[in-house]
């Protein structure tokens, strides 16, 4: 199989390079980088050439942002190419439009990388919603915050200190405002929650990040046996479901609490499976790249499935309700949304202690 690769940052480099070291039978014929940074055998600056290429019939798009990725993928689906994406942000920007083109040109768009990096996760929540009713879906899906708020509790650093040393380490970007905002989680929960329920999630859900986490803060959820991590939580009751994202109250023994560094981790639960938790290296080049190379193979292999969406399902704010702890009030008994509201009112931090979360 000839594949187009788009982007040639830290993921690009490492599916060419994996792809030439490891000779599974999928060849990069071009790949597309910026104008005046094409100058590398098979580089090319013009999107057309790799699109009207016949022998290329997979697209992995690899490019950072919505634009032009978004528009990208639509085309090389419209051209007949199967796609393989790890951009999360172009994805859950027009989610079920994306699937469902692929579904009716019969062509293949998988994003296994797109969510939880190198962690087997799409195509576990893909499999078990073939069979089960998934009724929740929680996760830390984003490893940049873990490693923030494991280096703050372990480590003793300031939050400032434990972003600068993720940093260095490359796992936040120069601008980590994405990460610590809680964006990145919420493309990630538009997509894996989509794929969980069968239906197009709604934009409109609460999130809140880790930005206005202080030292103080955490040290008086560690003084009570307590840990934070910013979390993927959703509920599902029928065709109602509410979903959030936020740093979540754990207790210190909880397994969740345990995840460290950059890691990611994942949980389903259905009605007939139960509880399935997956973990692993939510980022990095090559975990992320081996997940994009198992979408391919699973093409070239022709065993790959779409994702089916088109139930219709009820946004429900209701259904995730708790406690929430701002640093001078705890509010018990509101939801979700509720607290996120007024912690973007009051430009504060919250953390959030759901009532009911199905393990
Ligand atoms: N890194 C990870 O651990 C990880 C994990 C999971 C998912 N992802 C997702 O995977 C994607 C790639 O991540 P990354 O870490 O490889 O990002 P990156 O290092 O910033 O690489 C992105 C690449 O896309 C190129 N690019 C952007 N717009 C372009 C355009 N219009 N034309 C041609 N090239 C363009 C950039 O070129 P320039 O260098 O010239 O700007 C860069 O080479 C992102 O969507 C990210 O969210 C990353």
């Amino acid at each position: 199989m000839k594949i187009g690769l788009l982007g040639y940052g830290t993921v690009g480099r490492s599916v060419a390079e994996l792809l030439t070291q490891l000779d599974c039978g999928i060849e990069v014929k071009k790949i597309l980088r910026r104008p005046g940074k094409a100058s590398g055998p098979l580089m090319t600056d013009s999107f057309e050439e790799i699109l009207n290429d016949p022998e290329i019939t997979c697209i992995a798009e690899v490019l950072s942002g919505e634009e032009p990725a978004k528009g990208y993928i639509r085309r090389a689906l419209e051209a007949g190419k199967h796609v393989v994406t790890s951009n999360k942000a172009a994805l859950a920007a027009d989610f079920a439009s994306l699937i469902e083109l692929a579904r009716d040109k019969d062509l293949r768009l998988l994003f296994e990388a797109s969510c939880g990096g190198g962690m087997p996760w799409v195509e576990g929540v893909k499999k078990a919603a073939r069979l089960d009713e998934i009724t929740s879906v929680c996760g830390i899906l984003n490893g940049t915050c873990n490693y923030i708020l494991d280096r703050m509790e372990r480590m003793n650093l300031s939050f400032e200190e434990a972003l600068s040393q993720a940093q260095q380490l490359g796992y936040a970007e120069a601008d980590p405002t994405a990460d610590i905002s809680g964006t990145d989680v919420r493309n990630k929960a538009v997509i894996s929650l989509g794929v969980a329920f069968h239906t197009d999630i709604t934009r409109d859900f609460p999130v809140a990040g880790i930005q206005y986490l202080t030292k103080d803060i955490l040290d008086s959820f560690h003084a009570r046996g307590k840990r934070l991590r910013l979390m993927l939580i959703s509920q599902r009751r029928g065709e109602l479901y509410a979903l959030g994202v936020v740093p979540v109250v754990l207790d210190a023994g909880s397994y969740e609490a345990s995840i460290r560094d950059n890691f990611n981790f994942g949980r389903l639960t259905g009605d007939i499976v139960g509880p399935l938790s997956y973990f692993g290296q939510g980022a990095g080049g090559r975990p992320t790249a081996d997940a994009v190379i198992q979408d391919l193979i699973s093409i070239r292999n022709g065993c790959a499935e779409n994702a089916v969406l088109g139930r219709t399902m009820i946004y429900d704010p209701a259904v995730l309700h708790g406690t929430g702890y701002f640093p001078d009030e705890i509010l018990p008994g509101k939801t979700l949304a509720e607290l996120v509201a007024l912690a973007h009112e009051k430009q504060t931090f919250l953390a959030f202690e759901p009532e009911v979360l199905e393990n």
